[in-house]
């Protein structure tokens, strides 16, 4: 993790600078670099769990690269197996970023999430654009299935045959599949993909079906449905895409209950968005939030595992599709990893301490100056964290000298003082604070002084 620490030290140091200047300074509880001892995908294999990540083909370098080659032992593409990705014109194939997704893959020795073959979005103008009969339709959704199914032959763990084909209220999506050959074309899509792979797992992949709801409760009845006829499924993917507080309750239930109708689970697309701006206040709400989904899945034995949508706030749809909001992934936009990063760590059974996600700072100020004199006041306050006792210290840099202190105990030895709290005020809760206050002499000049807590 020694990105994860440079960059931290660099944040921490910029801080530190500009607290210096304002008097101010982040000690007691100040966030120590605790990076993971063990890479996610490592905790991950140990539970026998997939965690894995949507990434971008064209980034997988640099920080993004080996951020995503250490931590994931999975990998979706984001974009680049979708239709209109790899046949932007009609017979005319475009593998090269999906190649580049799947050589890194298995250079890494991670698994490859295909995604996704039968949708209603993200097709190529030439498809949802033309006029076709059933028959064509079928026929262009047998050949599709079978071109980029086969040439990946072997080499995937799942597809995500079917892509969101439900609407909120549990009846189907009308979309360009839908339309032209009813509802089967699901099965007919999974059982083109089987002929194609036979070693894929075959998915039906959707958004909303989190919980038991009406819609989840649509796809449940459509993979029973298939079991009982015989079409080959393996799995539902439960995309995720949350929002903060809205974690569904039945989650757990949801995903076994379709364990128990004999499917695998995985949650295919996690992401948490939040209004903007993060606060420390909802990156730790969002932290729980990621354990909980973690713990609904490690709780069912066919749930195999979750899948971020991007790992970093650089690589989320969320900013561009809903406007205000974001930090919805578990790393920050500079690779830094978040408490939601932690979470996910600790679900899966690491040890490591997340670190702090609060402060104590202490506030130096004059409130009133005479000749030689002056009364100055401390204030130390808490945010996300708390004391049970302080010392504040710092050094007078033009001679001033104090004479006498209240609400703590003050002494200075040349031009260093120390305070520290009197027997009723150690206490600092979390949002709370205290404050202390002195008088001294000064001549010259009466510059403030940095405080540091201790
Ligand atoms: O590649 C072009 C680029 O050339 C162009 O300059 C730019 C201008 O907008 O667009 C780029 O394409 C964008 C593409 O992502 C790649 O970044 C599209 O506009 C944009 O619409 C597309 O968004 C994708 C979205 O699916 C489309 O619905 C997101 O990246 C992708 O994360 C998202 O993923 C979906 C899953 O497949 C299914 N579940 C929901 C999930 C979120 O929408």
């Amino acid at each position: 993790m020694r990105t994860s620490r440079s960059s931290f030290r660099a944040r921490l140091a910029a801080f530190l600078t500009s607290a210096a200047t304002t008097g101010v300074l982040l000690a007691a509880g100040a966030p120590a670099a605790h990076a993971a001892d063990t890479p996610l995908r490592d905790l991950a294999a140990a539970k026998g769990k997939v965690i894995g990540t949507a990434v971008t083909g064209s980034k997988l370098t640099g920080t993004y690269g080996d951020t995503a080659g250490r931590e994931f032992n999975a990998l979706t593409p984001g974009n680049a197996m979708k239709w209109g990705s790899v046949e932007p014109a009609r017979g005319t194939f475009d593998w090269a970023e999906a190649d580049r997704i799947v050589d890194f893959a298995e250079a890494h020795g991670q698994q490859v999430r295909g995604h996704t073959l039968v949708w209603h979005s993200q097709n190529p103008g030439w498809l949802t654009n033309g006029t076709w009969t059933s028959a064509q339709l079928s026929r262009l959704l047998n050949d599709h299935i079978a071109t980029e199914v086969g040439r990946y032959k072997g080499r995937l763990a799942a597809w995500d045959v079917v892509n969101e084909p439900f609407n909120e209220d549990g009846t189907y999506r009308e979309t360009l599949w839908y339309n032209g050959l009813g509802a089967d074309y699901i099965a007919q899509a999974l059982t083109a993909a089987r002929a194609a792979d036979p070693s894929a797992k075959l998915y039906i992949n959707d958004y909303n079906v989190e919980g038991v709801g009406a819609k989840s409760t649509a796809l449940y009845n459509l993979v029973k449905s298939l079991k009982e006829r015989g079409v080959p499924i393996d799995g539902v993917g439960l995309q995720a895409h949350l929002i903060l507080g809205q974690v569904p309750s039945t989650l757990q239930q949801n995903i076994q209950r379709f364990a128990d109708l004999g499917v695998d689970v995985a949650i295919t697309e996690l992401d948490i968005r939040m209004q903007l701006p993060a606060t420390e206040a909802k990156l730790a709400q969002q932290a729980a939030e990621y354990k909980a989904v973690m713990n609904a899945c490690l709780a069912v034995s066919r749930c195999v595992g979750v899948t971020v949508w991007g790992f970093t706030d650089s690589d989320s749809w969320i900013p561009d599709t809903f406007p205000g909001q974001g930090a919805a992934t578990p790393y920050d936009e500079n690779y830094a990893p978040k408490p939601a990063y932690h979470a996910i760590a600790e679900a899966l059974g690491g040890t490591t301490t997340p670190p702090p996600t609060g402060a104590c700072t202490a506030t130096y100020s004059v409130t009133g100056q005479w000749d030689n004199g002056f009364t100055g006041q401390v204030r130390i306050s808490c945010s996300g964290a708390s004391l049970t006792s302080w010392k504040a210290s710092w050094t007078f840099g033009a001679g001033q000298r104090i004479s006498q202190a209240w609400n703590a105990s003050c002494t200075q030895s040349g031009a260093a003082v120390s305070c520290s709290n009197a027997s009723y005020n150690g206490s600092v809760p979390d949002g709370g604070s205290v404050t202390f206050g002195f008088n001294a002499s000064w001549s010259g000049s009466n510059p403030v002084p940095t405080v540091t807590l201790g």
